[in-house]
């Protein structure tokens, strides 16, 4: 039996995805994003950082690559020396709090100039990255003592993938799960340990504009904003001044290993 390219098989997905839609690599999507994504996530329970506690300290520092809106880099900046946030979109970086101890680094992973540091996280970025391994090498040169990678493995828990399935009848070209990750990172010579997470994810919207606007930027060819917004007003429910999508219960793996200096 031929062998599985893993890397390749990579590639090739984030190329398929891109011809639906290319939200998860694109600042500008992000920019639009970022209020909804720090309104969903803000009380979300993650227990990535758990994941970190073992090799957390006061006198640790961390690159935290695609910050996003400052998630994980604001409660480990309490936590330890130096926390570098690397985020290519200005509307996430935004919602990254300032402290003495946090730098910001408006530039995506591949083009960013980072001193290293002991821990290199990276959590939920990777869907959308085009060439994964030197992606993941960069990571590895940067980190003394430890990589973190999370990444989903049940689909895209977002309205727009639900809205695809009920018009169109198909949810589309998938994004990289946690499970091509895994063996990507075998092929690149990786062990990674490994932990699942699972936690129930809600996507919220100001109004109808917003997720309206959000939904049409994922959902790729097809876009009919008329049938989107009837549709929306079934699948979203109201919580308070909110427009909520609940999206279930995902399941997230987390793959860490100390980086091989070769
Ligand atoms: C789903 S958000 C995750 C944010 C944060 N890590 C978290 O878990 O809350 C993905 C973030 O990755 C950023 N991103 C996408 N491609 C990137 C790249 N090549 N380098 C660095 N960041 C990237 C996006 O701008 C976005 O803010």
């Amino acid at each position: 039996m031929e062998e599985i390219d893993w890397v390749a098989r990579w590639k090739r997905l984030v190329k398929d995805r891109s011809t639906l839609a290319s939200g998860h690599a694109d600042s500008h999507y992000w920019d639009r994003r970022a209020r909804s994504f720090a309104r969903s996530t803000h009380a979300r329970a993650d227990e990535f950082l758990q994941v970190l506690e073992p090799y957390l300290g006061p006198t640790k520092t961390v690159i935290d690559v695609g910050a996003g809106t400052g998630r994980h880099t604001a409660p480990l900046a309490e936590r330890l020396e130096w926390v570098t946030a690397v985020e290519p979109s200005e509307g996430m970086r935004s919602h990254i709090p300032q402290r003495d101890n946090i730098t910001i680094v408006a530039s995506t992973w591949e083009d960013a100039e980072v001193a290293p540091a002991d821990l290199v996280i990276c959590s939920h970025v990777m869907y959308g990255v085009a060439e994964p391994a030197p992606f993941v090498e960069k990571m590895q040169r940067s980190a003394r003592e430890r990589v973190l990678v999370m990444m989903r493995e049940t689909d895209l828990p977002h309205p727009a993938a639900e809205l695809r399935r009920r018009l169109v009848g198909e949810a589309g070209h998938r994004l990289p799960r946690f499970s091509d990750l895994f063996m990507l990172l075998v092929q690149m010579g990786i062990a990674p340990d490994v932990v699942y997470l699972r936690y129930p994810i809600v996507t919220r919207y100001a109004d109808m504009d917003e997720a309206i606007a959000d939904c049409s930027a994922l959902f790729g060819d097809g876009w009919d904003e008329r049938a989107a917004r009837d549709e929306l007003e079934r699948l979203l429910r109201r919580d308070g001044d909110e427009l909520v999508f609940d999206g279930g219960l995902a399941l997230s793996g987390v793959a860490h290993w100390r980086p091989s200096r070769s």
